[in-house]
């Protein structure tokens, strides 16, 4: 579909294939016909005031938030999918999920829930009153029972793939699918973190693998993806790499120069991702010497404590850090 290098356009045209709108997302929507869009992807703010947004009221940003889906929902193709990813806004050390506060608007939207998938990743902020946050979700509703889903895009490893059933008709024969098993709902992808290969300077971006995954599955070639909270472009990446048409509306100036280069970057096929096969780094795997505990050390040498006498070191525990007198 890319043979020849198309341009970036900034408001939408149907007939285009790569739209990055600098400015309100609803602006943007205001031009997309009803129905046009196949796959609407995004990760809004959160409402947490960084940098790039206001901090409201949680009913003042539930309220923006669907006029937004309400508009989504308008451009969706009948056999169309709207993916929100979000995790929790924190009130005064309490957090809310935001899945379960936006779901109703969804719903009262007409839209069916298939998939709250669970996105699990290893790093992020230490808590101290509370247990760290180490996933997000990812709602996934229909405009209609009858829906575009490819499941073989994006199956994963057999965990046995030699297992064979042994009884009834198909003894002997291999029980797996050749072409790997369904994802789950679970999804355990690293998030972009400073050691991430896609690491930029947006604060928040999403991996593309992650939406690699939704643009396969809920779309076909050709189909519009639309992210009405672009950011660094992740979501027109995904789309441009499998063949799609996206669009985006960003209103910080930078992130708009900073999507519209990955685009390029994508388009020249120079931009730098984590494949959505790679599996997770596994330090133990690695063997990775940072996993030893330093105070496990036992082979290390036993400093002396400040009373304690050469000629006595045989009583004393030495594979203990604080060496200390064996009790008998
Ligand atoms: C959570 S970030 C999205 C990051 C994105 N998923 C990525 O991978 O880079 C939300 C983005 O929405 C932008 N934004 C906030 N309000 C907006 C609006 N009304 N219209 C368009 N973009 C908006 C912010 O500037 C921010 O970059």
């Amino acid at each position: 579909m890319y043979g020849e290098q198309p341009s970036i356009q900034s408001e939408f045209l149907t007939a285009e294939r790569l739209v990055v709108h600098p400015g309100d997302c609803l602006r943007l929507l205001r031009d997309v016909p009803d129905g046009a869009i196949q796959l609407v992807v995004t990760s809004p703010p959160y409402n947490l005031g960084k940098e790039y947004e206001k901090r409201l009221h949680l009913d003042a940003y539930l309220a923006q938030q669907a006029e937004v889906i309400r508009e989504c929902v308008r451009c969706l193709a009948p056999r169309g999918s709207i993916c929100w990813q979000v995790g929790n806004y924190v009130d005064r050390g309490a957090i809310i999920p935001l899945d379960t506060v936006l779901y109703p608007i969804f719903v009262e939207l007409g839209l069916r829930m298939r998939n709250r998938i669970i996105w699990h990743f290893e790093h992020g902020l230490h808590c101290s009153k509370r247990l760290s946050g180490r996933y997000e979700t990812i709602v996934w509703f229909t405009k209609s029972d009858d829906y575009v889903f490819h499941l073989d895009p994006i199956r994963v490893a057999q965990k046995y793939p030699g297992k064979k059933h042994f009884k009834g008709p198909k003894a002997g024969e291999y029980s797996c699918n050749p072409l790997g098993k369904n994802p789950g709902d679970v999804w355990v992808i690293p998030n972009v973190k400073s050691n991430h290969v896609e690491k930029t300077e947006h604060p928040c971006q999403f991996p593309v693998e992650l939406v690699e995954r939704l643009v396969l599955s809920l779309t076909d070639e050709g189909d519009w993806v639309l992210d009405p909270f672009l950011g660094s472009g992740t979501t027109v990446v995904a789309a441009i790499r499998h063949g799609r048409r996206g669009a985006g509306a960003e209103t910080v100036p930078g992130y708009v120069s900073l999507a519209r280069r990955r685009i390029m970057q994508e388009l020249d096929g120079t931009l730098r991702t984590r494949s959505m096969h790679k599996p997770v780094y596994d330090p133990a795997e690695a063997n990775n010497s940072l996993r030893n505990p330093p105070w496990k050390n036992e082979g290390a040498p036993v400093q002396l404590t400040l009373f304690e006498q050469p000629e006595e070191k045989g009583e004393y525990d030495t594979k203990s850090r604080y060496p200390r007198p064996i009790r008998t």
